[in-house]
């Protein structure tokens, strides 16, 4: 990693998607920096969602019933640890799933919304029930208008 990269990883400022990039640029494991996605979703919010995300997730998607059912999905059938997303490659947003410290930019799609399906973020609240902690965090956990900003940078 060059010291401009090494910088920006290593700054709690820098922007998360900034320091995701980087580390995925450069080829390491990125979940200590990828934990940072989800501290923008922590604060508020459940079904509010900005009519520009709607209309792509209902375009893109179907609906944004099936969305989140393919969401959970993509959590709960991911083997292992590792993370569930909603992510835009080629224009349209789809849902995804990676192993480990992978994210979506690996294999040519942005990061618009992450969810941790490691044991750890769910263990203590679910235990093994990680649907019922995957269908929490659609449901009520994530900040949908900072998710539609998300696609609309994709999306330039
Ligand atoms: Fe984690």
């Amino acid at each position: 990693m060059d010291e401009v990269g090494a910088r920006i990883v290593t700054d709690p400022a820098a922007p998360c998607c900034k320091r995701q990039r980087v580390q995925a640029l450069e080829g390491h494991a990125v979940q200590p920096h990828v934990h940072c996605a989800p501290l923008h979703v922590q604060t508020v919010f459940g079904d509010r969602m900005p009519g520009s995300l709607e209309k792509q997730i209902v375009a893109d998607l179907g609906s944004v019933a099936k969305m989140k059912e393919d969401f959970i999905r993509a959590g709960a059938t991911q083997f292992g640890s590792g993370w569930c997303w909603l992510a835009v490659r080629y224009g349209r947003i789809e849902v995804m799933k990676t192993a480990n410290g992978e994210n979506p930019l690996v294999h040519g799609a942005t990061p618009i919304l992450g969810c941790d399906v490691w044991e750890h973020s769910y263990y203590i609240d679910y235990r093994n029930r990680r649907p019922d902690y995957l269908k929490a965090f659609v449901d009520n956990l994530v900040n949908w208008e900072y998710v539609a900003e998300m696609l609309a940078a994709a999306s330039k």
